[in-house]
């Protein structure tokens, strides 16, 4: 490996290997330093689901040329800005007049990405000791060609930085921010660099009155409630201005950094192509992983939660692993994303799903459900789906409550599907 198209991965303090990208040609390589193999710690932080192989000779990646990989190894692809992401860092760049690259995006996520993954060397930013969320909201509202400009050279400010620090990281379509909230002032910082057990980490999903034109945001928080009834894992979540999704972090708890992957990051299997999104992918992955029974039989409750309550968006980026550095074992993260996919104020005719079932993305009967509970012993399934169904007054109650306007609420009650 030579020039400068190398950069280094960083876990747990430990070197991990070089990843060498030909950005051009939509190809890279990685190796792994030899000094982490022969550790006893951390051999499982990338499972071996035929991608990255233990051996310190040069590993070569041509298969990963989709937009998803732009060339790189899954595993570190999934650190990539996303849609939104990308936006913000097109509008950096061109703030500056410059291009910036695959691994130059790498280099500025350093140690500031989501996950525990780091990349070095890094590129410094400056840094902001607060932040103001009507500010960043405004030029994002720039950014993202919501707004005229009234002030015209406001993409040339503090707030761009700010933004470009705590909004390219996390993945995703929507626009969405990380900052992180001193547990005793309540001051909120940008949430790139502080991880420490006397901050709170939030990603917040921010309410910008954009082209949908309507409160997703809060549809997602009461989403959020119901899933927690339900017992369906969530990191806790609250709304903030009674209009933004706040969500806590599960990759930075206990005042530390959790290593993380996507399902397609594990894997992969590119989220947008349709031959390798399936449940069944997802359930084969988890019981590779080994992860606990009862985690599994909340993957399947997750699933069933998907189908009735219209979260057709259930990609395998929507679903993530988190890794526990103690046992060098992997379980099933917190859901997240989980909500109305599509603009309820809008018709869609039998809108596909991302994920299939039994080989079919809509009209997906108990029976579909039930084979893929067979084939991954999942008990009394027909009890889950009840229990799930049963609350879909209690989510239209919530609506009610928080005031989710009653055309919303009225077109996504009429669109929830009975299994049962
Ligand atoms: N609570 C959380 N903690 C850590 N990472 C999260 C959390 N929620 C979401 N993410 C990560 O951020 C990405 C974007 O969030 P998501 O809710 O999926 O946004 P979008 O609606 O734009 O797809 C997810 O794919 C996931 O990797
Ligand atoms: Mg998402």
């Amino acid at each position: 490996m030579s020039g400068n198209n190398i950069i280094t991965v960083h876990l747990f303090d430990q070197e991990v290997g070089r990843i060498d990208l030909k950005e051009k040609e939509r190809r890279s390589t990685f190796q792994y330093n030899p000094e982490f193999l022969n550790r006893t710690e951390f051999q499982n932080i990338f499972p071996k689901t035929g991608i990255l192989r233990t051996t310190s000779y040069v590993q070569l990646f041509g298969q990963f040329d989709s937009p998803t990989f732009n060339g790189l190894p899954p595993q570190f692809a999934d650190s990539l800005p996303d849609r939104f992401g990308s936006i913000i860092f097109k509008t950096w760049a061109d703030s500056k007049s410059t291009d910036i690259s695959v691994l130059e995006q790498l280099a500025y996520i350093a140690n500031r990405g989501m996950g525990a993954i780091e990349y070095s060397p890094g590129k410094t930013l400056p840094s902001a000791a607060s932040i103001e969320l009507n500010e960043i909201i405004e030029v994002l509202k720039e950014v993202l060609d919501l707004k005229n400009s009234t002030q015209g050279n406001r993409l040339n400010t503090q707030s761009l930085v700010n933004i470009f620090k705590i909004g390219t990281s996390a993945g995703g379509a929507r626009p969405k921010i990380l900052i992180s909230e001193n547990k005793k002032t309540g001051k909120i910082i940008p949430g790139d660099l502080e991880y420490s057990e006397e901050y709170e980490h939030y990603l917040i999903k921010l309410a910008l009155d954009d082209e949908e034109n309507y409160p997703r945001e809060l549809v997602e928080y009461c989403y959020h409630l119901l899933l927690t009834s339900l017992g369906i894992h969530m990191m806790p979540s609250k709304l903030v201005e009674d209009k933004h999704f706040a969500t806590k972090r599960y990759d930075r708890q206990h005042g530390e950094k959790q290593h993380v992957l996507t399902a397609t990051g594990m894997t992969g299997w590119d989220y947008k192509d349709p031959k390798v999104s399936s449940y069944e992918n997802l359930f084969k992955l988890a019981s590779f992983l080994k992860i606990p029974h009862s985690e599994t039989e909340e993957l399947f409750k997750r699933m069933v939660f998907n189908i009735i309550y219209g979260n057709t968006d259930d990609h395998l980026k929507n679903h993530s692993f988190i890794y526990d550095r103690t046992k060098d074992r992997w379980h099933l993260a917190p859901a997240y994303d989980v909500t109305y996919a599509l603009n309820p104020l809008l018709e869609f005719r039998n809108p596909n799903r991302a994920l299939s079932i039994n080989g079919k993305r809509n009209k997906i009967t108990a029976d579909d459900v039930y084979k893929i509970a067979d084939d991954f012993t999942i008990k009394n399934p027909k009890g889950l789906i009840e229990e799930i169904q049963s609350k879909k007054n209690q989510l239209i109650e919530l609506f009610d409550e928080y005031k989710v306007p009653e055309q919303v609420s009225e077109s996504i009650e009429k669109k929830l599907i009975t299994l049962l």
